[in-house]
């Protein structure tokens, strides 16, 4: 009998989602052992499906790259107990579509992310970046990073590129911060879930009648003028995922990035000392930490060859992001964090059609983050014991949920 997505066995190991607490930094230790495994075992996830996990370089960059596979459930679903696999796919839903359809979307989207177009946007992410480093020295320490810096700046470029007015963007964010909140009760949960569709189609109407020089204005103009108009849906939906998507991914790895090179004193040394080091730092840290931890989820629709192996049309596969990351055939001393690697065909954007469309914008505000915040405050350290960060060792999205830290008075300047 063919096994399908349905025919959980019970014999079969369960996908590995603990990490061990001694290395927070490091994926679940089982990973290493299934990039040292023959062919891709079958393994339980969560979610209530067997799925084909895939987890050296080699292989998860094929796997992604084939077009037999759909990502009609949402990236890491598959470690949600319960999660919804099988929900119609709303419009606009860029990360859930596939083929033709998911093609339309993103030729629209792409020029809006160009590297000239993300280029012109580092002005405003240095001044924003430097204003919550402004904010914070008057502050002072401790305080915590991640609500007062890691937070607000991701928030603040995805207003500045959806085109949010200044006088709306304070609610805006209070919205978005508990949306991706991970302490947030589910009443207010699900309020700010309405508040911020409610915001998005406000925006996305207030863009149709007049669209600006932003990304909404600019592509409905495009859509106009290809004869591929979008509707409001497919534009509200298109703008919360780039909310979304935006602002937690980049917002953890601001934490995180900053707490393991606070525990990495000669690599972060050797930053500050040369700020031209900052292109391949974050490169490093995005493969180091690949933060979409649990991988991303995808259903063969039809025959899929990895290795000398081949997925059958209807099993789930997992692409492990993190495990391939860790190949040591394509990063050698993998578990090190080395910022001269020059590690920029990692896989913490994922790979193939749904390759992340924001990762040169995550780019440039990690690029300003990691200069700025170490040159101006030189002595940041944790106010903390390091055994008392709490890791979102469940999310999906990995990271701190808070980091007091700290600095000595002269950095004050
Ligand atoms: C450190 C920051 C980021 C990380 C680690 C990250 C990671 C990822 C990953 C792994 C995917 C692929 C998901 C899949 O294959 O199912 C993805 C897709 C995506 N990302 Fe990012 N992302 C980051 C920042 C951003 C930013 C700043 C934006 C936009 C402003 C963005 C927008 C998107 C969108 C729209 C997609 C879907 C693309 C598609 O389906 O064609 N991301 N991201």
């Amino acid at each position: 009998m063919t096994e399908t997505a349905t025919d959980l066995r019970s014999d079969l190991a369960s996908f590995p989602t603990a990490r061990d607490p001694e290395c927070p930094f490091d994926p679940p230790a089982e990973y290493a052992d299934l990039r040292e495994q023959e062919g891709t075992p079958s393994l339980a996830c969560p979610v209530g499906v067997n799925a084909r996990v895939v987890s050296r370089y080699a292989d998860v960059r094929a796997a992604l790259a084939d077009p037999n596979l759909s990502s009609h459930a949402a990236p890491s679903t598959h470690v949600v107990p319960g999660g919804l696999l099988d929900r119609p796919v709303a419009p606009g839903s860029l990360l859930n579509m596939d083929g033709a359809g998911h093609a339309r979307l993103r030729r629209l989207l792409t020029p809006e992310f160009t590297v000239k177009r993300i280029q012109a946007l580092r002005p405003y992410v240095q001044g924003l970046v430097d204003d919550h480093l402004d904010a914070l020295l008057e502050h002072g320490g401790p305080v915590d990073l991640v609500e007062h810096f890691a937070l607000p700046i991701p928030s603040l470029v995805i207003c500045e590129l959806l085109g949010v007015d200044y006088g709306d963007r304070d609610r805006f964010q209070e919205q978005t911060a508990v949306l991706i909140g991970t302490n947030s009760d589910p009443a207010a949960l699900e309020q700010a879930n309405l508040e911020v569709v409610g915001f998005m189609t406000q925006l996305v109407l207030t863009k149709l009648a007049a669209p600006g020089d932003d990304l909404l204005g600019r592509l409905i103009v495009r859509a106009g003028e290809n004869g591929q108009e979008l509707s409001v849906e497919e534009l509200v939906t298109l703008g919360i995922t780039l909310l979304i998507a935006g602002h937690e991914t980049t917002a953890n790895m601001i934490g995180l990035s900053t707490l393991a090179l606070l525990r990495q004193p000669d690599q972060l040394a050797a930053l500050r000392a040369d700020p031209g080091l900052a292109g391949t730092a974050v490169d490093e840290m995005l493969r180091y930490l690949s933060i979409v931890q649990f991988g991303v989820l995808r259903q063969a629709t039809g025959d899929v060859t990895v290795g000398d192996e081949t997925i059958k049309a209807g099993e789930w596969l997992v692409a492990a992001l993190s495990a391939g990351n860790r190949d040591e055939s394509v990063f050698p001393d993998p578990d090190r964090i080395d910022l001269r690697r020059g590690a920029t065909a990692h896989l913490a954007f994922g790979y193939g059609i749904h390759q992340c469309l924001g990762q040169q914008l995550a780019r440039v505000e990690l690029q300003e983050v990691f200069v700025r915040l170490h040159q101006r405050i030189p002595t940041l350290r944790l106010a903390v014991p390091f055994e008392d960060v709490e890791f979102k060792n469940d999310a999906l999205v990995y990271g701190v949920r808070a980091l007091p830290v700290t600095w000595d008075e002269e950095d004050n300047r």
